[in-house]
This record gives structure tokens, C-alpha cells and sequence, in this order.
């Protein structure tokens, strides 16, 4: 494979929404710190006819408006990195002049293709007829990838006809999040939990991404795809897969996905009667109304905005573990977690009759914040401080790292910035490879097999609340509780 750090960074879908908000900033963030190649230059595209200085005004805007004020010391530099080229992705055409603008790269050319997927056959035609697709060349995907299994097949076939694997980044961005990776340290970097990391003392997993925020005027998109699509199929899968993976021989891209790709694999069909859907009424997040889905929509609609899973993994370590998955939107706070829940000590020899100051003896848990807060609580049961006449007083205490405490010194990064720098470096281990997105369609696609089948609607639920009363159930028929 070769190897190279890029000095030329194309960007596809350089006026959307994604450049906006995330790329732009994330990359001119990476340029305060001085850790973009010195010669980078980044070649902007979209069809909008912007020359260089209308499209720096834009990007301009943009860092303004979402890039935090302590990272804004290098805009200008930043900004003269930046050229532009309308194209039409449609037809082979402008993809001449494109080639012109990148020019010769003296390192490598990395791609980002951030557009509808409808464009990415025609993209891939139009680079490798501009000669874009050479050795020195690798491409980075943004999701949708599709939105089930032959539709993700067909795009991935038509990149592969001109990118081999080692040099297509398919981008999750959870796998940019510093908690998410933290998940690996946790986990692989200190003794204590890998030995008890199984069905012998866990009892279940929950894994929850709750959004307050509702359609954020992307109808077309999302009334398509639904929660199970947008969500589940790629963020959930890989938390949940980097959660039960086998310890990896090393931190490095086949090592680490080889490992996630068994997980997936081992990802059992899951029974309809195993899954709730919901979708959002009008009601009220924190204090404020908001409308309702179809209100939203201006239509009725069929899509799920809520969605709940009791999935199972069918290998040795998590045989009989059930993982409870839970994501929507509208929800009453915005959170992202995975807790941990471990076994009941075999014996108590404690036998105090549980009071208000001291309740009956709980398992203990893990509970991984990942958003908005980054941290890692352990329950441990604890003495409660006191002459204990009527036997031994016992309450659950935490033992918590507030990340951002630990780590004082250094800012929060935008999961981009990771992902971009990565792509420009040539670095895939936070990147999915194909037989991992395979593996999670497969087991996306029988679930809406079923749903199908059987007809099945989403039940309501109000802004605001957790989502329908099915969910709970889904947990409680177990003697699980959502943790909330
Ligand atoms: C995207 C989904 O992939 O992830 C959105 O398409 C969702 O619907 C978003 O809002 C959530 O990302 P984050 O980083 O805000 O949790």
C-alpha cells in the first residue's frame, strides 16, 4: 500500500450543510494547531458558481459562526488554503477543469465526497475520466452509504471500480469522538475490566442516543431513511461493536476491524417482538413547545424518529447478554452513553434491612458518558459512615473521572478533525471498512423485513418523553430500567 500524507484535499459537497458546520471548521481548528501539512492547499467543489473570493467569504462565515472563538487565531491562513471550482457532478465535463485546479500533488490527492450518494457513481466516472484516481489518491465517503444492503453494495461497487479498499476511508463520525476512542483505552489499556468483561459477571449492556432536536429541516432525507437507518445501522453498531469486540492484536486498521466485523457477524436476527418504534407528537423540550413529526414533515408519514432494540450476540463471551439499544429524536435531553450493567455478588453477607439512607444492595455498573459529558462513573457499594447497630448500612457511590477535569490542559475536538486528519494522513483504523457496513445493513435489513411483514407502524410518543411506553416494557418484561 503506499503511503502518503496528502498535499491536496478535494471536497465534494463544499457548500452543503456538513462543510459548514463541521469540515471547515474541523480542518481550520487542525490549522491553529499546526497540524495540517504546511503545503496543503484544499480545492473546494459544489455546483454553486463561486469563484476563490466569494467562497472564502462563505467559509469565512462559517468559521465565524461555528468554530469556537479560541480556535480562530489562524483564519486568514487558513482561508488562503482555500480555492474553488463549480462542477456539475452530473456529467463528465467540468471534471477537466477540476483536474486543472487540483494540479499535480507533489504528495497525494485525499477526496472527500460529502453529496447526496445519487452523485457518487457519476463522482467516481468524473474523477477516474480527470485521471483522479491514481495511486496517490484515496477517498473519503460520507454517510448515507446507501440505505440497505444492495443499494450500499451498488455504491460500493462503483467506488471500488476505481479505489481498492486500502484507499476508500468510509467516515463514521462516532469513531471521531475522544469518548468513543476512550472506549478502547478503557478497555484495552488497563487490566482491571477485560476480565470480567463477559457473561459471567456483565448482565446486560444499554446503549442510548438521545437527540433533543427533531427534523432539522432535512425532509427529504430523513422521512426516508428513519431512526433505524440514520442511526442504528452505522453510529449504534460500531459503539456496540467496539464495546463486545475480542482485544485486537494491535491498535492498527486490520487488527481493530477485523475484530468489529466478527461482532457485527455475530449479530443475531433480531424478532420484531424484539423492537419498538415511536414517532414524536407535539409536546414540549425543556419548556419549549415544539411541533410534531408529521407537523413538522407537513405530511403524514410511516417513519420512525424513536427506535428500541433488544439485540443479541450470539458468541461465547456475550451468550445470554442482551443489548438494550435506544435512539431518537425529541427526546428530553441530548445524551449519548453506555452503561454497563454487571452481575449481583454470588452471596451477601450483609443482611441490614435496607432504610432510605442505606437501599438494598445494587450491582455495580459502568456507565460511559459520551455526550454531551465525557465521563466514566463506577457504582460501587460503600458503608455508610455510622455504629451500624442494626448490621452493616450499604449505599451505591460513584467513582467518577470527569474527562475534560483529567485532561484540563487540552480542548474538546470536533469529531472531524480526528477523521479528516486521518484521511489526509492515510490512517484507517477509525474508518469502516467494507465487510463491516455489510454486516450492518444485513442485520438492518431483516429487522425492516419484519417490521414489513408485519405491518407494523410506529407507535406515538410526545416531544419530551422517552419515547412510547413500549420501550420501557421492552427492558422492564426483563427487570431492566432504562437508565436515565
Ligand atoms: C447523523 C444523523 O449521522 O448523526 C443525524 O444523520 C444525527 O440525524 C447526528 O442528528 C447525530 O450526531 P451527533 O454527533 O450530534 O451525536
Amino acid at each position: 500500500m503506499t503511503q502518503f500524507t496528502a498535499d491536496r484535499l478535494l471536497l465534494f459537497g463544499a457548500t452543503g450543510d456538513l462543510a459548514r458546520r463541521k469540515l471547515l471548521p474541523s480542518l481550520c481548528a487542525l490549522d491553529a494547531d499546526d497540524l495540517l501539512p504546511h503545503d496543503l492547499r484544499i480545492i473546494a467543489t459544489a455546483r454553486s458558481e463561486l469563484d476563490d473570493a466569494s467562497y472564502r467569504a462563505m467559509a469565512r462565515a462559517a468559521l465565524e459562526e461555528h468554530l469556537a472563538h479560541d480556535r480562530r487565531t489562524t483564519i486568514e491562513r487558513f482561508l488562503d488554503r482555500l480555492t474553488y471550482q463549480p462542477l456539475d457532478a452530473t456529467t463528465l465535463k467540468g471534471f477537466t477543469d477540476l483536474a486543472a485546479k487540483v494540479g499535480t500533488p507533489a504528495n497525494g490527492l485525499a477526496i472527500f465526497l460529502s453529496t447526496a450518494p445519487s452523485l457518487f457513481g457519476p463522482t467516481i466516472a468524473g474523477l477516474e475520466h480527470a485521471g483522479l484516481t491514481g495511486e496517490r489518491a484515496r477517498i473519503g465517503l460520507e454517510k448515507p452509504l446507501g440505505n440497505d444492503l444492495a443499494s450500499s453494495c451498488a455504491i460500493n461497487d462503483a467506488v471500488a471500480s476505481a479505489f481498492p479498499e486500502e484507499r476508500i476511508f468510509r467516515i463514521d463520525h462516532y469513531l471521531g469522538k475522544e469518548t468513543v476512542q476512550n472506549l478502547l483505552a478503557l478497555r484495552f489499556a488497563n487490566i482491571l475490566f477485560e476480565p470480567i468483561w463477559n457473561s459471567n459477571y456483565i448482565s446486560h449492556v444499554q446503549i442510548t442516543v438521545a437527540e433533543t432536536v427533531g427534523l432539522e429541516g432535512r425532509v427529504g432525507f430523513y422521512d426516508d431513511a428513519g431512526a433505524l437507518r440514520d442511526m442504528v445501522q452505522n453510529h449504534m453498531l460500531q459503539l456496540l461493536s467496539l464495546v463486545a469486540m475480542e482485544p485486537p492484536t494491535s491498535f492498527d486498521a486490520t487488527a481493530v476491524r477485523d475484530e468489529k466485523v466478527k461482532v457485527l457477524r455475530a449479530l443475531r436476527p433480531a424478532q420484531a417482538s424484539e423492537t419498538v418504534t415511536g414517532q414524536y407528537r407535539a409536546g414540549a423540550i425543556t419548556g419549549a413547545a415544539v411541533p410534531g413529526y408529521d407537523e413538522e414533515l407537513g405530511k403524514e408519514s410511516a417513519t420512525e424518529t424513536f427506535v428500541a432494540i433488544k439485540a443479541h450476540l450470539d458468541n461465547w463471551r456475550w451468550k445470554g447478554v442482551p443489548f438494550y439499544l435506544r435512539t431518537g429524536k425529541r427526546l428530553p435531553e441530548r445524551v449519548t452513553e453506555i452503561l454497563v450493567q454487571f452481575a449481583a455478588v454470588p452471596h451477601s453477607i450483609f443482611n441490614a434491612r435496607p432504610t432510605a439512607q442505606a437501599p438494598a444492595m445494587q450491582p455495580n455498573h459502568l456507565l460511559i458518558g459520551i455526550q454531551p459529558e465525557e465521563n466514566i462513573t463506577l457504582s460501587l457499594m460503600a458503608k455508610v459512615p455510622g455504629l451500624d447497630e442494626a448490621g452493616l448500612a450499604l449505599r451505591e457511590v460513584p467513582l467518577a473521572i470527569a474527562m475534560p477535569d483529567a485532561f484540563s490542559e487540552t480542548h474538546r475536538r470536533i469529531a472531524y478533525e480526528r477523521l479528516l486528519l486521518d484521511l489526509v494522513k492515510g490512517d484507517q483504523t477509525l474508518f469502516v471498512r467494507r465487510d463491516e457496513v455489510e454486516a450492518q445493513w444485513h442485520w438492518i435489513d431483516a429487522i425492516r423485513a419484519q417490521w414489513e411483514q408485519q405491518a407494523l407502524t410506529p407507535k406515538s410518543y410526545t416531544a419530551g418523553s422517552w419515547g412510547p411506553s413500549a420501550a420501557i416494557a421492552l427492558a422492564e418484561r426483563d427487570g431492566v430500567s432504562w437508565h436515565e
